[in-house]
């Protein structure tokens, strides 16, 4: 870390890597965080970090002035040649938006408009062993191009479970996040971090 940066992270026990989402503005995370661990030292907001049992791969799906997302071609083949480095080794790509539809209308408005292009990019490789996402505010979990796709819950509100149409809004659920465990099998933990549910609140 340069000098003059604030010490992000210092305290937690596992190293952090950033995903951009719809309401960050790339260019303000990196000018914070470009060339530090925390973007796998790069300058772009995708980026890959080999660690020694498995490669973390941040995809950048945040489209300017859009809740919706995108990763776009340039990405995908990025994406191709990233996993094709080290076949053997498991591999989790990370993006914020759910690249398919979750069941509820308002959310898959705003879902990434090239799924089936990363599904493409991703049932080549047999290593990924997780795609990772967030934006929805709910724990889901769905098969995705011969992985498993895992929806992180919110640290903060979660959304509604509105399977017919209108807007799912927040609900007083306790706040989570998801645990990956490696192994033969990896296993996916949905950690609960409150009792009590997070206050009820609008951006
Ligand atoms: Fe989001």
């Amino acid at each position: 870390m340069t000098a003059g940066r604030r010490p992000y992270g210092r305290s937690a026990p596992l190293p952090l890597h950033l995903v951009a989402g719809n309401h960050d503005d790339p260019e303000a995370l990196l000018d914070e965080f470009g060339g530090t661990r925390f973007v796998g030292d790069g300058a772009t907001m995708h980026y890959a970090v080999e660690h020694p049992a498995f490669t973390v791969i941040s995809l950048d799906s945040a489209v300017p002035c859009s809740p919706g997302g995108h990763l776009g071609t340039a990405q995908l083949e990025w994406l191709d040649e990233v996993l094709a480095r080290r076949p053997s080794t498991p591999a989790i790509v990370c993006l914020h938006h759910p690249p398919i539809a979750i069941g509820i209308p308002f959310l898959d408005g705003m879902r990434l408009d090239d799924g089936e292009e990363l599904a493409d990019v991703v049932a080549r490789h047999r290593n990924v062993v997780r795609v990772l996402a967030g934006h929805v505010h709910r724990p889901i979990t769905a098969a995705f191009a011969g992985s498993t796709l895992a929806i992180a819950p919110s640290t903060h509100l979660q959304s509604g479970l509105a399977l017919d149409d209108g807007v799912p809004n927040y609900l007083p659920e306790p706040t989570s996040f998801l645990l990956h465990l490696s192994g033969p099998s990896w296993v996916t933990h949905t950690v609960p971090v409150s009792h009590a549910a997070a206050p009820i609140a609008c951006f």
